[in-house]
């Protein structure tokens, strides 16, 4: 139980902030008992402010306050004060320098915002308001200054001491100390401020841009990690090239710089010139990260490097305008990917996380818009909506407008923007200016939460040749949100005739070669279509490469979807197909009786995907994934897990029981591929003998068991050696897996990243995750109740991906959940607002489920000095 309630922040309350800071000078000399940070700021009072005589007001979190001296003098008790989170001058002139001397103790901060210790090196947090951990100062994005920060410490324990921007002087001090001068010349929020500094090992390279600036690249990481820096270095300088071609942006200082730290609580951090890194999204080599990882990890690099422009040259004028820089960067980043390697693919994957995780949002209690209202902590708002709903908005402008007048438009929102802090409206404004198109339904997408569901329903008239679509649009309601408008959808979609082809699509009589695919702009809350010249009754192939962020109802029959599955020429609607028929079987599975038969139909589709070679084996690795657990759940209206969980098994076992052959023949054929290579193919294969491998194991075949044990002794590659790892994990052939596990901690026990996979292959297992196996995990001596990655790695996989031994009828996944997050809440408030959120989804499941679930979240809501990251995640979740 909370005491002081905390407040809830409203974006119509904004008002543009009193005073501006032009210049912040810093100076910290860091000590193992604590840090002083001198700051010094030029601050003038806001030309646009109606605030005339405002007292200056600085925010502050956890500070001891030193002095304060306003133009030289030393204030007076009187003329300050330290109101709970700020401290308020009262009276000051138009324009004057203040002085702030504050005192931190970054080697107790366990939250890991602001300045923190992470194994043994200093470095910072700031966004979204970790800067005020730090010292006073107008935390909001709107205030941007230039900064200048001089970092001061022992020389031996930490040579290396960074900034941001260009270093410019650098000296030895007494007692062994030094220092370095670092001089960011481009204004920015204090969230993009960071410092580092420790005993690291330098990576080199550089980087000449378009207009042949030779540009310093440097990688920091603690020296046992020197070998895996080389992938996320070349991927910066992909990230770096793609961004000159596709978005015209060049690098803008003379110095980019990486750094790798164990204890991080998100992925990557922008900072200006010196992105800041979670361990697990920077380092890999061959022998030590996955496949998933490296593409993972490709991503954040060229997602971070990215918010050089859109998030660091032109930023958010405050938090409601996250997604501004979220969702345009996330958008980018997906289109590199797609450039770096399979597009069809990076689609599949960006479409399942959004229909699994971000649909489930949308639809729950903490369900927001792109853009939100109100937030009382905004740590809580780094979601999938913002982040990946947001991406798919910026998708439909693009997909509305074209590549070249897309293209117009950011070019247009940089050069307008440039050194600004604005909103998705200036966004959408630019977009609008340069290609004359009107978005102002569709900023509707950005107002309005929740998911919208597209209906369609269809009529074929032989005599006239018309095939007639009716579309309908609904948009749920939200808490907070009723009664919504229609939104501006791009529908994508084609006929095709019986025997596949694509059949042209002519809107009027007269049209005769209409093109294979159009992109149907749904504006009403219903439509009709009608397409001329059909001799036969079509196939529909229905919002093609998931054009936009929507659940389409249509009642497909069996056939149909096996006619799509081998047919359809998108290659999105193939494998979405694939899952729609078999996301069918399963449900029809819990619906009928114990052992009623699975459709024969599934099978041959699957064995004709593992038959033809020919097919783009990319597309077929992901075709062969039956959907998760976690989508099932999110499809269903009470969700019983042990039920979904035993039929998605049953119709698993029928699979590898049935094609036992082919997936033999395939995991054979997919291991005469070759050498180790990171290329689209090579990933492909690896996929499918992994899954050819689960599947095997999963029916206890003793033959998969000496592929399993063989692959893992020799693979050369942790894709393959973990996949065999997982597929015993995931078996019954217990003492294998218990000898495979712990021979893979001896031979992996000092590299962090992959203990961090043995935990989670564990966690996320219902074979050997249950939850006394769990407890056991957190009593392992290389678990870290402070280090998040752990945290997210045991408790985290266990809650979010062992859908089966989390939700148990007697409720004791659920209370163990509730306990953890009240223990992190104590150190680290934004870990535990992140894990509790399987439980805010209650409503979703049957009630013997949901009631324990909500008891569960009414045992946190008691506990004692709740933080207000828990706090608001709590209360909204048992509104
Ligand atoms: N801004 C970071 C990103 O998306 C994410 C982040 C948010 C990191 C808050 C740390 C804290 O790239
Ligand atoms: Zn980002």
């Amino acid at each position: 139980m909370r005491t002081n309630q905390p407040q809830t922040i409203y974006l119509n309350e904004y008002q543009v902030p009193a005073y501006l800071v032009d210049h912040v000078d810093l100076r910290f000399e860091l000590f193992e008992d604590g840090a002083r940070v001198h700051s010094t700021m030029t601050v003038r009072k806001n030309p646009e402010s109606s605030q005339a005589d405002a007292p200056l007001e600085l925010n502050g979190d956890s500070l001891k306050l030193e002095s304060v001296t306003l133009d030289g003098s030393q204030l007076a008790g009187d003329a300050y004060e330290e109101q709970g989170d700020k401290l308020v001058v009262h009276t000051v002139p138009a324009q004057f320098e203040l002085n702030v001397v504050t005192w931190i103790e970054p080697q107790n901060n366990t939250r890991l915002e602001g300045l923190y210790k992470s194994s043994g090196m200093f470095c910072t947090q700031c966004e979204a308001e970790g800067f005020r951990c730090i010292t006073y100062y107008p935390d909001r994005p709107d205030v941007m200054a230039v900064f200048r920060t001089r970092v001061e410490a022992d020389k031996a324990d930490y040579p290396i001491l960074l900034s941001n921007g260009n270093p410019i002087e650098q000296g030895e001090l007494e007692g062994g100390r030094h220092f370095v001068t670092w001089e960011d010349p481009f204004p920015k929020p204090a969230y993009l401020f960071a410092l580092v500094a420790g005993d690291l090992v330098e990576k080199k390279d550089t980087f000449t841009t378009c207009s042949g600036r030779s540009i310093d690249l440097r990688m920091y990481v603690e020296p046992r990690n020197s070998a895996k820096c080389d992938f996320a270095m070349d991927a910066l300088k992909r990230s770096m090239r793609w961004d000159e071609e596709v978005y015209g942006r060049e690098y803008d200082l003379d110095i980019f710089m990486i750094v790798a730290v164990d204890d991080f609580n998100m992925g990557a951090m922008e900072n200006k010139g010196l992105n800041i890194f979670n361990s697990s999204c920077v380092l890999a080599s061959q022998e030590t990260a996955t496949d998933a990882s490296f593409q993972r990890i490709e991503a954040i690099v060229a997602h971070e490097y990215f918010h050089n422009w859109s998030g660091n040259r032109v930023t958010c004028r405050d938090w409601f305008q996250l997604s501004l820089k979220e969702g345009f960067t996330v958008f980018r980043d997906a289109q590199f990917s797609a450039d770096m390697g399979s597009p069809t693919v990076k689609r599949i994957e960006d479409a399942t996380l959004l229909r699994t995780a971000q649909f489930a949002e949308d639809a729950g209690p903490m369900a927001h818009p792109v853009r939100p209202a109100s937030y009382m902590e905004i740590s809580n708002f780094y979601t999938l909506t913002i982040y990946e709903k947001g991406a798919e908005v910026v998708r439909m402008i693009h997909n509305l407008l074209g590549d070249e007048l897309f293209r117009k438009g950011s070019d247009l929102y940089f050069e307008r923007h440039d050194g600004q802090a604005v909103t998705t409206d200036d966004f959408v404004r630019a977009m609008e200016d340069a290609s004359g198109r009107d978005l102002s339904q569709f900023r509707l997408w950005y107002e309005q939460a929740g998911t919208p569901v597209v209906t369609v329903s269809d009529e074929y008239d032989k005599q006239s040749g018309v095939y007639r679509l009716n579309i309908r649009q609904s948009i749920p309601d939200t808490p907070g949100q009723s009664g919504k408008k229609p939104q501006h959808i791009p529908f994508a979609l084609g006929l095709l005739d019986q025997t596949g082809q694509p059949l042209p699509l002519n809107l009027t009589a007269d049209e005769q070669n209409g093109p294979e695919e159009r992109v149907l702009e749904l504006t009403d809350a219903e439509h009709s279509f009608e397409f001329y010249g059909l001799s036969d009754r079509p196939v529909p192939s229905l919002l093609r490469n998931f054009s936009a962020p929507v659940r389409v109802q249509y009642p497909w029959t069996r056939e149909q979807l096996l006619f799509l599955m081998s047919h359809d020429p998108d290659g999105f609607n193939r494998w979405d197909a694939g899952q729609r028929l078999a996301v069918d079987v399963i449900q029809s599975l819990m619906e009928a009786s114990g052992d009623a038969e699975i459709d024969s139909r599934l099978v041959e589709a699957y064995r004709s995907l593992l038959n033809d070679t020919s097919l783009d084996q990319a597309l077929v690795a992901k075709m062969l994934l039956l959907p998760s657990e976690a989508y099932l759940v999110e499809l269903a209206d009470q969700a019983d897990v042990p039920a979904i969980h035993e039929a998605r098994e049953r119709v698993l076992t029928h699979l590898a029981t049935s094609l036992r052959e082919e997936l033999v023949a395939c995991y054979r054929r997919s291991l005469a591929q070759g050498d180790y290579q990171l290329t689209p193919d090579a990933i492909a294969h690896r996929s499918l003998r992994n899954t050819a491998l689960a599947w095997l194991l999963h029916i206890k075949d003793v033959e998969g068991l000496a592929f399993a044990l063989d692959q893992y002794q020799t693979a050369d590659n942790m894709t393959d050696r973990l996949g065999a790892l997982r597929a015993l994990v995931n078996s019954d052939f217990v003492d294998e897996r218990e000898k495979t596990l712990a021979d893979f901690y001896d031979q992996f026990r000092d590299d962090p990243q992959v203990v961090e996979m043995w935990f989670s292959v564990q966690a996320a297992s219902h074979q050997a995750g249950q939850l006394p196996q769990i407890k056991a995990l957190l009593q392992h001596s290389a678990f870290d109740w402070k280090n998040p990655n752990k945290v997210r790695s045991v408790i985290g996989a266990f809650a979010g991906q062992n859908l089966a031994g989390f939700h148990k009828a007697d409720g004791s996944g659920y209370q163990f959940l509730a306990d953890q997050v009240c223990r992190l809440d104590d150190s680290n408030p934004q870990i535990a607002a992140r894990l509790i959120s399987p439980l805010t989804r209650w409503k979703k499941y049957a009630p013997q489920y949901g009631q324990q679930m909500k008891a569960a979240l009414e045992h946190v809501r008691n506990k004692n000095e709740l933080s207000r990251d828990v706090y608001e995640v709590v209360l909204k979740s048992l509104a």
